[in-house]
């Protein structure tokens, strides 16, 4: 089954193929920013090395009773009254730090949005989740199992790193971020045209949360080979983005919008510069959220696409990497649409 609108555009345009268009955006960030300073107070960092290495200045800790779900429902809501729709065919969400380890979070949320009893299932890849949910959901739509999907992407790291480990918590931070796909067309703008999709799990111990049978004792916190996983980035970021580019013959000078995973300014930079994609391309919004993990892809293309950044028609590159290792790319024209953005 494929929609209406494929079959408009087919008929008129007999080259378009059929595709999972993005058809709206939707985000959620917990209110409360917590600046360089204030963590300062407590580690042994400072502003000054932080913004350097990193590009941060603040990130945003969800409420003690916010829970990661709650996040994401409100970034589902966004994305739905963005696209116009009420309903959806089925729902998958990505995340790293589910508020509980059974069942997944998904079900709950298609429930809380008023959903009914749609396929609904949780992706878990880490920091590239955002990435596999949406080559998911463009899955299911080209196999003709569902014509629109929304694909949520929610974290809450705050509960999963050590706030005594200045390695890490001055690096995440809390929120989510959205996407509705439906079915259309190849020429129109918002159609995810290529996905490349990777992992290399001898590398599991890189960006790590012990299970209860490898530590049995003590608190069991996030933890990250930091320049380990920098280099990894680096590499498979950059080969995996070439590899869509070049599925869609795509030059670098006329990629228009690059956004990587949000996890380090340098990176972003540096991938953009392997790339040789246009300077001005590389989207970097890490600044005032941190790396959110899943949802940073769905936050920057939100902040990119409200500050003009992100012109429909664009050719559009995401990458991202991160646990598992795991790493991916889509390539796609960006659509004409407005972000629908909410705090709690
Ligand atoms: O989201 C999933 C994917 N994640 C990533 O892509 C993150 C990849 N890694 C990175 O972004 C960077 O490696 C970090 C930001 C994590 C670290 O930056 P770096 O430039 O690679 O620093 P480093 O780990 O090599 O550490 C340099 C120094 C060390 O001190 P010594 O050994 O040189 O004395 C660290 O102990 O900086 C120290 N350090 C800090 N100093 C002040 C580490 N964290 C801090 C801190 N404040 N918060």
């Amino acid at each position: 089954m494929h929609g209406p609108e494929f079959a408009r555009v087919a008929r008129e345009e007999p080259d378009a193929r059929p595709a999972a268009v993005i058809a709206g955006l939707g985000t959620c960030l917990p209110r409360t920013e917590i600046a360089n300073a204030a963590l300062a107070e407590h580690l042994d960092t400072n502003d000054e090395w932080i913004r350097s290495r990193t590009g941060i200045t603040a990130r945003r800790r969800a409420a003690p009773d916010v829970s990661m779900t709650d996040l994401a429902c409100a970034a589902a809501a966004g994305a739905l009254s963005s696209a116009g729709l009420a309903t959806v065919d089925a729902l998958v969400l990505a995340t790293s730090t589910p508020d509980r380890p059974c069942p997944a979070a998904a079900p709950e949320i298609a429930y809380r949005i008023g959903q009914g009893a749609i396929p609904a299932f949780d992706v878990s890849a880490v920091c590239s989740g955002f990435i596999y949910a949406t080559a998911t959901a463009a899955g299911l739509i080209s196999a003709g199992i569902a014509d629109s999907v929304l694909v949520t992407a929610a974290e809450t790291y705050s509960r999963i790193v050590d706030p005594a480990d200045r390695s890490t918590a001055v690096l995440f931070g809390d929120g989510a971020g959205a996407v509705v796909l439906r079915c259309g067309t190849t020429r129109e703008p918002g159609a995810l045209l290529a996905f490349d999709l990777g992992s290399d799990g001898a590398a599991r111990d890189f960006i790590h949360v012990p299970g209860e049978h490898e530590q049995p004792k003590g608190e069991r916190w996030f933890t990250m080979a930091g320049r380990k996983v920098y280099l990894r980035a680096l590499q498979q970021m950059t080969s995996s983005a070439l590899r869509v580019m070049e599925d869609c013959s795509w030059s670098p000078e006329s990629v228009g919008a690059f956004v990587a995973h949000q996890a380090n300014a340098r990176i972003i930079d540096a991938v953009a510069n392997r790339l040789r994609v246009p300077l001005d391309a590389a989207v970097c919004e890490i600044a005032r959220v941190g790396n959110t993990a899943a949802a940073s892809i769905p936050l920057a293309l939100a902040d990119a696409a409200d500050g003009g950044r992100l012109k429909p028609g664009a050719r559009t590159v995401l990458t991202a990497f991160g646990g598992g290792l795991t790493w991916g790319s889509a390539a796609l024209t960006w659509p004409t649409l407005t972000p629908v953005r909410t705090e709690i």
